[in-house]
Order: structure tokens, then sequence, then C-alpha cells
């Protein structure tokens, strides 16, 4: 975590560390057929991940930053994203577990070599943009962070005895009101960053936005809420429906969260990395794509929220007139403020981190579910592409929707009030939820 002061060679040191020991106990416990192969068409093999994020290493911090020649120029094409669609991947000629696993040792041992040499010196934020504050270490390191949460989503899909160690307890939640909402004035605020050292160019820069008033609900929709959307017979419902959610709706089957299964008495289990339990009503409704998002919030008479309605209630402290770095302030994340960084691997109960409350008393706008806007991912009037078009540029106006916040599963170093991810309206093995808005 970036958030105060300079960064230094040790903190940059430590975030390697932490984000390659997150990647290589996630695939631990599995051999190397479950490795090697694929859970879903949506999915690549788990070993693809681990050797892209050696890639991407290699990329940046040896080639870019210290203009080494490629380490084995045959495997560049296999790991670039936009050079095979994820469908394909395991009949590409990949590295296999050992050798990937090798591959990232060889390139990480080199990495270290060249942040030594260049020394607090090196991340000068007067010299080189690219190493300022480091930021091509944070590129990397939350690069890394966004496969291990990508590998959970296939592990999440992945049938048999779950492989990950036991889920840290969580703070309970707390009874809240259905729709709960806290009225957030209209007039003007601050979007983006321009001064995060660690922010990805999409974030980039600060600039005004002038927002009519609304409100937000305090906590994300719950289980038990979005329940009653699907026992009132929501999804055979036109009216909730956009034309193409509809239309998807149609095609795909869908009558229910991805995770959901009837429990022969009426109400619903949940399968969670393999094992099928009970349903946690009171947590946020999690697997849900921007459809269903977008459906329910119809049928409860509101809307999703603009992902500038989102980023205001989360981080516009109305008395210092300054963007705060996490709803509660510029703090670091703790285990009492948020639930991030795959200490459990499920949401908490709705109300559990009160103290984790924006200036507005919103709540888990950090952390538990990525939470579905109803904005596309356009770029911010006066950003830049940086370090390269494909990380955003290239998302820019396409059919994708903003996602914001974090889940669980999202690393306290790759998520802040500004942090935009995105993915296609249909999209649901990640772990998405959402809360709504209406005017006032
Ligand atoms: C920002 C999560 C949409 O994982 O697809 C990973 C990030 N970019 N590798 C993704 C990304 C290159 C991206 N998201
Ligand atoms: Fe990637």
């Amino acid at each position: 975590m970036t958030g105060a002061g300079r960064v230094t060679v040790d903190l940059v040191a430590a975030e390697l560390s932490a984000s390659r020991d997150r990647s290589l106990s996630l695939l631990e416990p599995l051999d190397d057929a479950e490795l090697t192969r694929q859970v879903s068409p949506l999915m690549s093999p788990l070993v693809w991940d681990l050797a892209h994020i050696g890639n991407y290493e290699e990329l940046w911090l040896l080639r870019a930053v210290d203009g080494k020649e490629p380490m084995r120029p045959e495997i560049d094409r296999l790991y670039d994203a936009f050079e095979h669609p994820r469908a394909i991947r395991p009949t590409l000629p990949i590295l296999g577990p050992a050798e990937a696993r090798s591959y990232l040792s060889a390139v990480r041992s080199q990495a270290l070599d060249v942040l030594e040499r260049l020394g607090p010196e090196g991340l000068d934020p007067a010299r080189d943009p690219l190493l300022a504050d480091g930021f091509v270490f944070g590129l990397v390191v939350q690069h890394e962070h966004m496969h291990a949460e990508t590998m959970l989503a296939t592990l999440q899909l992945r049938s048999g005895p779950r492989s990950l160690a036991p889920d840290a307890p969580l703070p309970p939640g707390r009874p809240v009101p259905v729709h709960d909402d806290v009225l957030v004035p209209g007039g003007r605020s601050v979007r983006g960053t321009s001064t995060d050292p660690w922010a990805l160019d999409n974030e980039r820069p600060a600039h005004v936005v002038e927002l009519p008033c609304f409100r937000i609900d305090r906590v994300p929709v719950s289980n038990r809420l979005y329940a009653a959307f699907v026992e009132a017979g929501g999804y055979a419902d036109r009216r909730h429906w956009t034309d193409t959610g509809w239309e998807h709706l149609r095609a795909s089957g869908r009558t229910r969260p991805m995770t959901w299964q009837p429990d022969g008495a009426g109400g619903w289990t949940c399968r969670t990395f393999g094992e099928v339990g009970p349903i946690d009503l009171d947590a946020p409704v999690q697997h849900v794509c921007w459809y269903e998002a977008d459906a329910y919030a119809r049928w409860a008479g509101r809307r999703l929220p603009s992902e500038s309605e989102w980023e205001k209630a989360c981080g516009w402290d109305p008395t210092t007139e300054r963007l705060r770095r996490y709803p509660w302030g510029d703090a670091d994340p703790s285990p009492l403020l948020a639930n991030l960084g795959q200490r459990a691997t499920r949401p908490a109960q709705v109300g559990a981190y009160p103290s984790g409350a924006s200036a507005y008393g919103v709540e888990q706008l950090v952390g538990d579910v990525w939470e579905w806007t109803s904005s596309g991912f356009d770029p911010w009037p006066g950003t830049r592409s940086f370090p390269y078009p494909e990380y955003s540029e290239v998302f820019y106006g396409g059919d994708f929707r903003v996602l914001r916040g974090g889940s669980w599963a999202t690393h306290p170093t790759a998520v802040r009030t500004t942090f935009r991810n995105w993915d296609l309206p249909i999209r649901r093995q990640i772990f998405s939820g959402f809360r709504t808005a209406v005017d006032a």
C-alpha cells in the first residue's frame, strides 16, 4: 500500500514478495493435471495465468526498465492476452507447471537485482515517470494480484474438494433496513487522482465533476433481497430487463445467480469453491452479471449508481473538500475496516464494517463484492495511456460496464477509491454484486 509518503525500495520488495507468495500458495495444493486443465472456456488454465504473470514482469521490469533481451522469445506470443482468447489457451504449447515456476523465479531474481541497482534515487519522482515512486513495480504487483483474483474465479468454477485454506473469521453483520439509503448532496467533487503513486492510467488525472443530489444504499444488496426478486418471478418478467439483457437471459437460460441451487424446500443452497452449503441470506449477493443487477434495481424501483456517484459516495469528504483514498480516510485497510485480501473466501454480512463507512455513512464500498455501476468504461478527460494502451485504452467505449470497490479477493494494494475495473455485462464468474441508488 502506497498511501502516505514516498515509496521506498523496501516497500517495493515487500509488495513483490507478498504478491508472489499469494500466487504460489493459491496453486500449491493443485497437482499438474489440475494446473493444466481448463475448468471453463471462460478461464485460462491456471498454469497460463502463472506464466503470464512472469512474462508481464519480464516485459516491464527486465526489458522496459533494464533493456534486457527476451529470456525466452518464443513464449511471448503465448502469453499475450490479445493474441489468443482464453477458450483456446489449453491448445497452445504453453509452459508446464515446473517450467512456469522456474521461469517465474528466474525473472524475479533478476527483477530484484534491477530494484537493488536502481536504489532509492532510481525511484525518485523527478526522474523517469515509469520509475517515479516505483510506478512500474506497482503495475507489476497489481497485475499479479489481479491474476490471483482471476485464478480464484477459476477455482470458484471448479468442482471437487476445496483446495483453499480455511477462512479467517469475519465480523458479524447487523440488521440494516431494506434499501436504507443515504443522501449525497449535489455539487462539485473531485473524481480520479493525479497524486496516488500507483494509480493506473484510467484513474488519472484528478478532475472536478458536478453531480445532482442522489441517494445510495448504505450497504450492498443482500442475498435476502435478491432472493425476493428471484422468488417474485423477476427473471420471467420482461419489464425489468433491457432489450439485450432479456435476449441474453433467454439465450443463457439463467434463472438465478451463478452459484445458487434450489434446496428442494423452497429456499437456496450456494456452491462456494466446490462445497455446497446453506446460503447466507445476510451476505451481499455475489456472482450476478450487470443485466441481473440492473433488472433487480428496476424491480425494486431503483437504479444502479453511476461510477461518478459511486466514487463521490465512497471518497468525497465534504468537510475537507478532498477525495479520500478509502471510504474511511487515507489509513491503510485493516480487517476491521474492510473485507479484502482473501482472508476469507466470501463476502462478509451486510453491516459488518460500520467503522469503514465513508464521510456520507455509506458502508462496505471497498471489499466484499465488486459493485456494478450503470456506467460504460470511458476515459477520464485529459487522461493518457501509460505505460501501454492495452491496459485501458483499447477497452474504452466498448460494451464494458465499470465495477468499483474490489471484492474479498482483491488485495489492498490493488484497490482504492479511484480504482476502476470493467467487464462485459454478461459476466458473472467474477466476485460481482451491487448496490442501488435513486434520484433525490
Ligand atoms: C482490470 C481486471 C479488467 O484482469 O482482465 C490483467 C486487468 N490487464 N492483465 C483483467 C488485466 C492485463 C483486467 N481487469
Ligand atoms: Fe494480465
